[in-house]
């Protein structure tokens, strides 16, 4: 054995073990900052309930949802996607930043009943989609109890 020969292949030995401890170190930060392995699809954490309302009067229907990245809420009625003020800024529904369906006034006319039905939310991003419970909003009898509103005088 030549002592010269050893002390190269030990040099040798010693580069390849560092550059081998370097190969973590190089993986490492191109993994742990890819963020999709901490994403994940929605989930409905706050349901929307049954609500019974006044013709006239506010109402919201609650919905929260988690998910990475945070989730779109939309909101659908009987099956059909519900507008709000998001599109168009004269509507009278307002999709509040919680993910909530906020109406200014429910709308409840002899013909046109837009706001009677039910509801769900779905929160979507890339990973998936959570639909809520369904959640009906009727609009209170104006001959129900406690339901004689304005505009109507017995004499
Ligand atoms: C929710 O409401 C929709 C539309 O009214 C209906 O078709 C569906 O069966 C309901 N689902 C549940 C779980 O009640």
């Amino acid at each position: 054995m030549w002592p010269w020969k050893d002390g190269a292949m030990r040099r040798r030995l010693l580069l390849l073990r560092s550059l081998l401890c370097l190969v973590p170190a190089l993986v490492a930060p191109t993994f742990g900052s890819r963020p999709r392995l901490e994403d994940f699809s929605p989930r409905i954490v706050e349901h929307p309930s049954d609500l019974i309302v006044s013709k006239g009067e506010p109402a919201t229907l609650n919905c929260k949802a988690e998910g990475r990245p945070t989730p779109i809420v939309e909101w659908y009625k009987d099956g059909e996607r519900v507008e709000t003020d998001k599109e168009d800024p004269r509507s009278h529904r307002m999709l509040l930043p919680s993910g909530s369906l906020f109406f200014l006034r429910i709308v409840h006319g002899r013909r046109s009943k837009p706001d009677e039905g039910v509801y769900v939310c779905a929160a979507r991003n890339y990973l998936g989609e959570a639909v809520s419970r369904n959640a009906s909003l009727e609009v209170a009898s104006e001959w129900g109890p406690g339901g004689l509103r304005e505009g109507v005088s017995c004499v």
